[in-house]
């Protein structure tokens, strides 16, 4: 065996694979442009300062990072957030607003491998900016709840966890804490479901242990899941802050009813997201049945534009990984077979066939037509096995007599019907066949 391996984590796309990936890629941009989102793209080495602090410790810990032949510090990009905020920062006024933008492209993380996570990836990035309003989620998890069901999943197969680290803010300042307290009792939060009570060791070991009715409290908060129960937790709290976000929250809630994804989106504040640059509504799809790594996640960030040195900006956002996606469309059966066959094999006798029948070739390739033959010369059995296995519709046969008689014979490899067709009129004869009019 030779000795050079793919890297741990990194993947190859041989063409079956490939395939699915541009499957996913094909429906995703579609449903991208009928929500009228533009696409962009950046490079995929950037300077490591623009992850340092603005990503979260998770990410930092996470880089591809090295110094260039330039001396730069540099790394591969973990998530393309901050470098969207750049690109938009950038030209900032000139941009019609709402900005409504999305792409396609890879990521590098160092990862511990496992079952969904690598380290590359693709996302299906989509961010709003300009909008400060509910609005912009709005669009955001109807597009998300769209980029899914797209490919035939429905309610049965995943669903929109919706939270709001705003209201967790005010929530946790209404308990007294600060907000370097509050912001570690949120990473305790994202961790809880995970790690269980141990979750709230760091925090405890900063900042002293928690009082037990404020765990409670905590613990309560974290296990809403309907709308009634935030309103009952928040009015026994008061506060106009807190009144506020609560109108926020019902009328995104109405919105989304509206646009009939109700049944895709659940009040669930045990969700805070990792990434530091959260600021309000956050939101995470998952599989129904709870087997697989989060499919996607993103929120509200209003400040990472302006953390980056430009006028602030506000921002929603979500990407959609291609991992845990694949994986749920295989487990539901909805990944389609996507073999690769031509429309037309080309069976040809002699050297003299073979030069009448290139120009015919080239003509159908230039219509559209997906044309194969074979590149030897070979015995016409094999080139009907070859045809048959190819998976083509049509054969197109090329002997001494055809090309005596100025035909092209064409047959019909499903029907197994074959029929001379003038060589003058083999294009039309083609179209005819594969619009159903033959
Ligand atoms: P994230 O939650 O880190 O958010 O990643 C979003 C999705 O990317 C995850 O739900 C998962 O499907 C996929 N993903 C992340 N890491 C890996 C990995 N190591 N292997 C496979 N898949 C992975 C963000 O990246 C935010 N920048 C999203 C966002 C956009 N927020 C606002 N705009």
């Amino acid at each position: 065996m030779a000795s050079f391996q793919t890297l741990p984590g990194f993947r190859e796309f041989y063409p079956d694979a490939l395939a699915r990936r541009n499957h996913l890629f094909r429906l995703w941009r579609q449903t991208a442009h009928t929500f009228g989102f533009a696409e962009y793209d950046a490079p995929v080495l950037e300077p490591l300062e623009l992850y340092k602090t603005k990503s979260g410790d998770e990410i930092e810990g996470q880089l591809f990072s090295f110094t260039d032949k330039g001396g730069r510090e540099v790394a591969l990009r973990p998530e393309m957030t901050p470098t969207v905020c750049r690109l938009v920062g950038e030209r900032a006024n000139a941009l019609k607003r709402p900005i409504k933008w999305f792409s396609i492209a890879e990521f590098y993380r160092y990862e511990r491998m496992q079952k969904g996570r690598g380290r590359c990836f693709f996302q299906f990035n989509a961010d709003i900016f300009g909008e400060p309003g509910i609005e912009a989620e709005t669009e955001l998890i109807a597009l998300l709840a769209q980029n899914l069901c797209a490919f035939g999943l429905t309610e049965q197969d995943f669903y929109i966890r919706l939270s709001d680290r705003n209201l967790w803010f005010f929530f946790l300042e209404a308990l007294g804490f600060d907000d370097a307290r509050s912001r570690s009792l949120l990473t305790a939060v994202d961790r809880f479901e995970k790690l269980g009570d141990d979750a709230f060791k760091p925090d405890a070991e900063q900042y002293g242990a928690l009082e037990p009715s404020k765990q409670a409290q905590i613990l309560a908060f974290l296990g809403i899941r309907s709308l009634s129960a935030l309103e009952a937790q928040v009015s026994s709290l008061g506060g106009d802050k807190l009144r506020a976000r609560l109108d926020d929250w019902r009328r995104l809630l109405r919105n989304l009813e509206a646009m009939g994804l109700s049944r895709l989106v659940e009040v669930d504040l045990g969700v805070v997201r990792g990434l530091a640059y959260y600021t309000g509504f956050v939101f995470e799809a998952f599989d129904r049945k709870g087997e697989l790594r989060a499919l996607a996640g993103g929120g509200r960030y209003d400040n990472l534009v302006g953390k980056l040195g430009y006028a602030e900006l506000p921002a929603v956002g979500f990407a959609i990984g291609d991992m845990t996606f694949a994986l749920l469309l295989e487990q539901r059966g909805l990944m389609p077979n996507l073999v690769q066959a031509p429309d037309v094999y080309v069976v040809i006798g002699g050297p003299a066939e073979r030069l009448a029948a290139f120009g015919d070739i080239q003509a159908l390739r230039a219509a559209g037509y997906r044309v194969d033959y074979p590149m030897k010369e070979l015995a016409f059995g094999k080139q009907f096995k070859a045809a048959a296995e190819s998976g083509a519709k049509l054969a197109l046969i090329y002997g001494t007599d055809e090309l005596a008689k100025g035909v092209v014979k064409v047959r019909d490899l499903g029907e197994r019907s074959e029929r001379e067709v003038p060589a003058a009129q083999l294009l039309a004869e083609v179209r005819a066949f594969f619009t159903g009019g033959a």
